[in-house]
């Protein structure tokens, strides 16, 4: 008999439901973007976050179930999003998440997002065998993850100050492109010089495996002060180019440090064309195997949360109490 998990996502921006049938045949996968209400802010107004997650909840998920061609009561399972995220727009999902299975007297699963965005990979690919690497790059992460087995994680990197994704965003403000701005800037790359414009690759000499890109963003503000015109295509490619060096720079440091040989790039991120490019002929030449989602499955969805719940329930027993705080600052590992 087939399973059916609801699952739920409310961290940030995106409000976002999914049914998956069994462990990851995708049945269903909506996602509403708020972006275009947050965009003359530069960034998320967790405020309108959360009065927006409020509104769109209940037809998100109606729509993910009328797509799935199931009723509600057919649902075995619901997890959801409990951290890391904006805690108004947590409490959203996992309310209603809760309420759900509370109703429908189901087991409930609180979902570590940054967990979620690793199983991103497993809806792609499938059972990738453990050890593998994780590099989670998202607006609001940016981590090294080494995967010893899925449910045992231990990070081996982080960024100390923004992340990669932030930085796109930051940067695209400064272009004048709105938010969020990675893909345009990507768009903009294209067309660009990647050597032009001389910018810096934060600790990528340090001998760590952490990661800094408030200077680079400080370093492309230094560079666009008083010019009165600009190239965006050789700003944009030259930018996108000294994140992806860093990236790719320290996610093979790390594989090579740890003797990991596959390596599983998940978030927002993940979509840029560039980093997927590096990391293709990088994966040629070094011998490693190198997963990318595909595009929808890279940036917040409800499947991701869905496969993350499933997994922790059938394999690791994992059940939540109705009591489930939202944690904003949820660590992984
Ligand atoms: O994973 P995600 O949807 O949300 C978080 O968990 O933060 O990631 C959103 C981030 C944004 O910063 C956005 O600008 C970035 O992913 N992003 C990209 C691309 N598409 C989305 N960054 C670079 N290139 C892209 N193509
Ligand atoms: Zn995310």
């Amino acid at each position: 008999m087939s399973f059916y998990t609801l699952g739920i996502e409310t961290s940030c921006d995106e409000t976002a439901c999914a049914v998956l049938k069994d462990d990851r045949e995708i049945l269903s996968n909506v996602v509403f973007s708020q972006a275009d209400l947050h965009t003359k802010f530069g960034g998320v107004v967790p405020e309108i976050a959360s009065r927006n997650h409020l509104k769109k909840i209940i037809p998100v998920i109606q729509e993910s179930l009328a797509e799935a061609r199931l009723e509600i009561s057919e649902i075995n399972l619901v997890g959801a999003t409990y951290g890391p995220g904006l805690v108004g727009p947590l409490l959203v999902g996992l309310s209603v998440a809760k309420s759900i299975a509370y109703g429908l007297a189901i087991p409930f699963v609180g979902v570590n997002h940054l967990e979620a965005h690793i199983f991103a990979h497993f809806l792609e690919y499938g059972f990738v065998s453990p050890p593998l690497l994780a590099l989670i790059v998202s607006g609001g992460h940016t981590s090294l993850v080494q995967v010893r087995d899925y449910g045992d994680y231990e990070v081996l990197g982080s960024t100390c100050d923004d992340a990669a994704g932030e930085a796109f965003d930051k940067v695209g403000n400064l272009l004048g492109l709105g938010y969020p701005a990675g893909q345009a800037i990507d768009e903009l790359a294209k067309k660009g010089d990647s050597s032009s414009i001389d910018l810096p690759r934060p600790m990528l000499k340090d001998g760590s495996l952490n990661f800094s890109f408030a200077g680079l963003k400080t370093a492309v503000v230094y560079y666009l002060k008083d010019k009165e015109r600009i190239n965006k295509f050789n700003v944009a490619s030259s930018f996108q180019n000294a994140v992806v060096e860093v990236l790719v720079k320290k996610t093979l440091k790390a594989a090579f440090k740890k003797d990991l040989t596959k390596i599983a790039v998940v978030g927002g991120v993940a979509a840029n064309s560039g980093l997927r490019d590096r990391f293709k002929q990088k994966q040629d030449t070094k011998g490693l195997e190198v997963f990318f989602p595909s595009l929808s499955l890279c940036t917040d969805n409800g499947a991701m949360i869905a496969a993350c719940a499933h997994f922790n329930y059938k394999n690791l027993g994992s059940v939540s109490g109705l009591d489930l705080p939202p944690q904003p600052s949820l660590p992984i590992g």
